[in-house]
């Protein structure tokens, strides 16, 4: 993972740089470093969060400087230290670096037996000495040489002691060309440089853009490449807090008007959507929350009478998967650059099957290999734990499956869905008074059946994701082949009963767990008889998922607020998963 920028232009770069790593906190944040090239290089790093390193260039006396390279990083190879930080430095060469490259080991023996000394453990600092291998007084064709002997993944800013420029390349991880005026960027994430310039090049993989305070030439291979230059959608506000203490409260509360928006784009134009009515099959893949949105689908397109498989992206990926030629893979992914789903979707590429990507960034790696895809035009998502996303990918996948099986009271529904939506997070004090009652726990559980189950898994992660409560969720009927003997007396228990077929059922299953001394939470479309009770409007079965997970996402917040987490940022996480 990691994000990093990079800048050459006519302005001090410092805080360009450091305010673009805020931006890209969400990728990662054990640790965070830039380099600044002046008529020397300096290089600061510091452990922890951006506000560290902020804190330490403040008190520092920095160099006079128009270029530089920064990063945050979320360690792969190497500790979380201020050795291991990038940038790196071999001989002439400094640079940042997102990715893994695989074959750092052989790359480093082969290294030092030629004499090159290392300082840390990290993988990049051996690209940074293979680049200063090569390097004879030409440094592209360093890097050229360099990166044909790379395995594994990479986005690189480089710059050279010797010279005024900046030399980015990229290969699976993301990168783009910012293009300012008389200024440049590069950077992992457009929304890094937004105050600056909505201008951008999409490089492709392998291709070194070199950048001078003037201009920026693309090559691959020492042929010139040309790219369009892109104008990007996203604007500040997309970006900044509104008025909200923390991201994920800001884009819980998006959630009704960008319903309200998918809703009116597609339910009098169910055209525009993909057909699914062809595929006898649909395999169903993702990571994390897109996972359980692609269960939640799963008992959706079952119930149209296809045969669904939906899996984990990194198990998915190693599967001996056989597929028939009527088969759909759909990719759920809000970046679109999750590493483990982008090699799911090449799979199925390769296998000549068609492929769905349900994703958030236009031109993500996902969104361009794919057969057909479909946004969830859930703007920016910033905080590390995914709230709107989750609940448009949800509602894609519903408009899917209605497109399938038509039918006027869906249509009804839909159109009410935002207003519910508004209703249901407006009840903040409720929340906020049922997380007083969770917060001092250390085990939470969570069931439900069918598709109540898929929101459970929902419910539960982003409860443990945020507050670090450890919290599990079980299939309604599993619970009491073993987990059961975890419940003590006062041991809170949410339910999840929202589908009318399965209810008694549920509710008997609670009971059990409630004789053993469990606390219920229940969360369902009925009202009934106990004392903790989150009753959401009963609506087409196709949209029930849509009310049930938001409360379940307020419980989550303010459990976390009241524990004094890190909400946007909780730790070891990072958003944008681009490593295996
Ligand atoms: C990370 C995030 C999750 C997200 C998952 C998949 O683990 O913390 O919130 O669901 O990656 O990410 P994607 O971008 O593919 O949806």
């Amino acid at each position: 993972m990691c994000g990093i920028i990079g800048y050459i232009g006519k302005r001090n770069p410092v805080e360009i740089l450091i305010e673009g790593l805020k931006k890209l906190e969400y990728r990662g944040y054990d640790s965070a470093g830039i380099a600044l090239k002046g008529n020397d290089i300096e290089v600061i790093k510091s452990v922890g969060k951006i506000s560290n390193l902020e804190d330490k260039i403040n008190n520092s006396n920095i160099i006079d400087s128009n270029i530089g390279i920064a990063h945050t990083r979320w360690a792969t190879h190497g500790e979380p230290t201020e050795i291991n930080a990038h940038p790196h430095t071999i001989g002439n060469i400094t640079l940042v670096h997102n990715g893994i490259i695989e074959n750092a080991k052989e790359l480093k023996e082969k290294l030092q037996n030629k004499g090159i000394k290392f300082n840390t453990s990290t993988d990049t600092e051996v690209v940074a000495a293979l680049i200063d291998y090569y390097y004879k007084g030409n440094t592209k064709e360093a890097i050229e040489k360099a990166i044909k002997e790379l395995k594994g993944s990479y986005a690189l800013a480089i710059i050279n002691k010797d010279e005024d420029k900046l030399y980015a390349v990229r290969c699976e991880s993301p990168l783009i060309l910012g293009i300012g005026e008389e200024e440049y960027f590069v950077t992992s994430d457009i929304g890094a440089i937004l105050p600056y310039t909505k201008n951008y090049v999409l490089l492709g993989e392998n291709e070194i853009v070199t950048l001078s305070k003037d201009n920026y030439i693309i090559e691959k291979d020492d042929t010139k490449v040309f790219r369009k230059v892109e104008i990007s959608n996203l604007s500040i506000e997309d970006t900044s807090l509104n008025g909200y203490d923390h991201y994920m409260m800001k884009e819980i509360n998006e959630e009704p008007i960008l319903v309200d928006n998918l809703v009116k784009k597609y339910i009098n134009n169910i055209d525009k959507l993909p057909d699914l009515k062809k595929y006898k099959n649909i395999h169903i893949v993702g990571c994390g929350s897109a996972y359980y949105a692609g269960m939640i689908g799963k008992y959706l397109f079952e119930d149209d009478g296809i045969k669904v498989e939906c899996d984990v992206a990194s198990e998915y990926r190693y599967r001996n998967i056989i597929y028939d030629k009527d088969t759909l893979v759909i990719l759920i992914s809000q970046s679109g650059e999750t590493a483990d789903t982008i090699a799911a979707m090449r799979k199925a590429n390769d296998s000549q099957v068609d492929t769905l990507a349900i994703v958030n960034v236009e031109s993500s790696t996902i969104e361009r290999e794919s057969t057909y895809s479909v946004l969830i035009e859930a703007g920016k998502e910033i905080a590390v734990a995914t709230t709107k996303a989750f609940i448009l990918q949800v509602l894609i996948l519903s408009l899917l499956s209605y497109k399938i099986n038509p039918d006027d009271k869906y249509k009804e529904d839909i159109k009410k869905l935002p207003q519910q939506l508004k209703v249901l997070l407006d009840k903040t004090g409720f929340y906020k008074k049922l997380a007083d009652s969770i917060y001092k726990h250390e085990d939470v559980f969570f069931m439900g059946r069918k598709v109540d189950y898929a929101i459970s898994m929902e419910g539960s992660l982003k409860l443990k994701e945020v507050s670090y409560i450890h919290s599990d969720s079980y299939q309604a009927g599993e619970l009491k082949h073993g987990t059961i003997s975890l419940v003590n007396e006062g041991t809170i228990v949410f339910a999840i009963v929202t589908d009318d077929e399965i209810r008694d059922k549920t509710i008997s299953n609670l009971e059990e767990v409630i004789s053993r001394g469990a606390k219920p939470i229940y969360v369902g479309n009925v009202d009934v008889n106990y004392e903790d009770k989150i009753i959401i409007p009963k609506v087409h079965k196709k949209l029930q998922p849509i009310l049930a997970v938001p409360p379940l996402q307020m419980i989550a917040y303010f459990v976390a607020l009241k524990r004094g987490c890190d909400i946007d940022k909780p730790k070891n996480l990072a958003k944008s998963v681009t490593v295996e």
